[in-house]
């Protein structure tokens, strides 16, 4: 692709990003460019069937920029939550009826999570033929996740690279 002029100034049209959907779910506020991997959260992979609308790095006033990803007819669950909120603490999810927002939560950082990030240390006990589950205690330092392995210590910033796909 090549750039074009302008192409980060706001206009008017930037309003909606996306065209709203009948019903399903709205994850708004995503980190700016982590769309792709809410994406992989989701399990939505090349020649899915779900109709999903996606926008990046659309301007927002509280982020500045920010991801936008529309799944209509599904509904998201808490597993899916659990790793959203790794990747993007700030995010919200709408859940759509009839075009109207029927639900709107944010996502919540769970304290602990299990079997849902593998651990970097190739000698840690969960990286072993042990048939034992990761364990990771999590926390926000600053304005970013942080997460620690609760058999080696292991921290880890930002652990989107560490998300075990579905
Ligand atoms: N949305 C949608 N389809 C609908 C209704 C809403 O795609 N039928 C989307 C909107 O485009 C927006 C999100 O769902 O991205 C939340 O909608 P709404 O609460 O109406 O927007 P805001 O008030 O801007 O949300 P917030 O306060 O969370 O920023
Ligand atoms: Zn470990």
């Amino acid at each position: 692709m090549v750039a074009c002029n302008d192409s980060t100034k706001v206009d008017k049209s930037d309003r909606l990003a996306v065209s709203k959907i009948r019903c399903g779910t709205v994850i708004d506020h995503i980190n700016a460019g982590k769309a792709l991997l809410v994406l992989r959260i989701l399990g939505i992979k090349p020649g899915c069937s779900e109709r999903v609308l996606i926008a990046m790095n659309v301007p927002s006033k509280k982020m500045g920029k920010k991801d936008i990803v529309k799944v209509e007819g599904k509904y998201i669950s808490e597993k899916e939550l659990d790793r959203i909120a790794l990747i993007s603490p700030n995010a919200t999810i709408n859940l759509i009826e009839e075009y109207e927002v029927s639900e709107k939560r944010r996502v919540e950082l769970p304290p602990v999570v299990e079997g849902i990030l593998t651990c970097p240390n190739r000698n840690c006990i969960t990286n072993s033929r042990e048939p034992i589950k990761s364990r990771f205690h999590v926390k926000m330092e600053g304005n970013r996740v942080k997460v620690t392995c609760h058999y080696c210590g292991k921290k880890i910033y930002e652990p989107d690279r560490y998300i075990v796909s579905r």
